[in-house]
């Protein structure tokens, strides 16, 4: 029988955290692995060894400790990118994948790399021949794949598969494909190739969504022979973003008819927990009409709508939101709840706490449990998220007061302490809001300036006693984006607690903590 199934190929911590401002670090990147192994996808693209000591020891400490799926990294077809990717997924063991790509079309051979086809066979065959003396799976990616030449691309696939690649994935790596010619694309290949007809090697695609066709060239590829599909959660990626993996998941479910039993093992009961997990640990907020995540995506706000769903809810519902994840919280904790409640709820939500931490969030929980009546799970992931963000507190805020009004000039009084100091720095501040405010007193302070790029603000759970969740993005210099989160019920102590996390990531960042990662340029 022919094989229906459809490798789930995850790049959220690679391709999705490429996105400017969403770098993540260590314990972030090991959270989000750790749910993308729930939600049973079947690779993890866990980053690009070669490019920072950060990159590489996540992408180790993912294969070392993810159980399951399988763990990529990926390299240029430069040896010390191989030689890198290899160690680190050398302790997936079986399971772990070098991902070797290497540009092809017309466009990047001449002007990018200046090799002519016969050269990029030769390096594509070497790069793809040394990955196999460290593992058995190897992928190769002829980047710019769907501008490419058929009839080249069909070489390249043909010596790649020879030289003992196991999946060839054909990036639409600058998103102009469309579904139809891209999906002849993909069946031209799979009729050119051997290996491809017989399944003994696989056809990968991996769309960005530049005109917002990722999703949709995807499915014509997967119609038409590609057996694996690269995506991210939530759709995040470079630029517009790769094809969204609860898009992809739910059509294929949804739409079973008429794909016609080609299928995947996502659990897809784990897709909203998942979306919000990476949403708060990349600072990238979810559009409220996303698909499948958005906060409005099972909302009927017209009457018409609402009487017929609650007659039959298959009349304007094609998907039950309990499929993927909606519904279903538990009972919220209060004020009373104690440590061991605490713990409970946060092992429960899949956090892998340590003493310390659980008393940290437990401190913050009491201070919230005092404000406000219940504290949902989603109230204590924001709690977990600031907790487990890691970046070294050089300040930390101890005391704000704010007055402001519409006609009086906003000002803001701020203590904060710097670690291991005995005194605490007091400034204030004055701005056009009670933010600006706020903001500029932490500026004075810690003798930073950062240009606020992007900043937003969204409920955590319901309420008008919900607490408020600020991502924000500041540009301290050099166009170094850095991502700032911070949760309170008060949202001006939410953003001074998201900025300053920003202005702490960015001083440990130029203390040769976490270097910034950018992309390097093709061999
Ligand atoms: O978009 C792209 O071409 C890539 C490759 C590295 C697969 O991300
Ligand atoms: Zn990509």
């Amino acid at each position: 029988m022919k094989n229906q199934s459809i490798t789930i190929f995850d790049t959220t911590l690679r391709d999705g955290e490429q996105c400017p401002g969403a770098s993540m670090n260590l314990r972030e990147k090991l959270e989000v692995a750790r749910q993308l192994a729930r939600l049973k996808v079947d690779v993890i693209e866990a980053g690009f060894p070669v490019i920072s000591d950060g990159d590489f020891a996540s992408v180790q400490a993912i294969a070392r400790e993810i159980k399951g799926p399988r763990i990529a990294g990926l390299a240029r077809c430069v040896a010390k990118d191989i030689d890198a990717a290899g160690a680190a997924v050398k302790p997936a063991g079986k399971r772990g994948r070098i991902h070797v790509f290497l540009a092809t079309s017309r466009i990047h051979r001449e002007f990018k790399l200046g090799k002519a086809r016969d050269e990029i066979i030769r390096l594509a065959v070497e790069g793809v021949k040394r990955a196999k003396t460290h593992v058995d799976d190897v992928e190769f990616s002829p980047e710019d794949g769907s501008r490419t030449e058929p009839d080249f691309l069909i070489d390249v696939c043909q010596a790649v598969v020879a030289a003992g690649a196991t999946t060839v994935n054909i990036p639409d790596t600058v998103g102009w494909a469309v579904p139809d010619q891209f999906g002849a694309l993909i069946r031209q290949l799979h009729e050119s190739v051997a290996e491809f007809k017989s399944g003994r090697a696989v056809i990968s695609v991996h769309c960005h969504n530049d005109l917002g066709l990722a999703v949709a060239n995807s499915l014509a590829a997967v119609r038409n022979g590609a057996r694996q599909v690269e995506c991210t959660v939530n759709g995040i990626g470079e630029r517009a973003g790769n094809a969204s993996l609860e898009e992809l998941v739910m059509t294929l479910k949804t739409r079973g008819d008429f794909y016609g039993g080609l299928h995947c093992g996502v659990n897809t009961r784990e897709i909203v927990k998942s979306s919000r997990l990476v949403s708060r640990m990349s600072g990238l907020v979810v559009q409220r009409s996303k698909a499948i995540v958005g906060e409005n995506a099972f909302a009927h706000s017209s009457g018409i709508h609402q009487d017929g769903i609650l007659k039959k809810r298959e009349t304007y519902e094609i998907m039950d939101p309990r499929d993927v994840g909606w519904g279903g919280t538990e009972l919220p904790l209060t004020k009373h709840s104690g440590r061991a409640a605490v713990a409970a709820r946060l092992k429960h939500l899949g956090f892998k706490m340590t003493d310390g931490d659980v008393q940290a969030i437990f401190a913050r929980f009491k201070e919230i449990g005092d404000k406000k009546k219940f504290v949902y799970d989603d109230d204590l992931t924001a709690l977990v998220e600031g907790q487990i963000t890691e970046v070294p507190e050089t300040w930390t805020l101890e005391y704000f007061n704010v007055t402001s009004g519409n006609r009086a000039v906003p000002t803001a009084t701020v203590r904060l302490r710097k670690a291991g100091a005995k005194e605490a720095v007091t400034d204030a501040g004055t701005g056009d809001g009670p933010e600006d405010a706020t903001l500029k007193a932490v500026d004075r302070i810690t003798k930073t300036k950062g240009i606020l790029i992007d900043y937003a603000l969204r409920a955590v759970s319901q309420g008008k006693d919900a607490m408020g969740e600020v991502t924000m993005k500041a540009d301290f210099g050099g166009g170094d984006l850095v991502t700032g989160k911070g949760a309170s019920t008060d949202i001006v102590e939410a953003s001074a607690r998201a900025y300053l996390n920003a202005v702490n990531r960015h001083l440990s960042e130029s203390n040769g903590g976490e270097a910034p990662r950018k992309k390097p340029a093709q061999a």
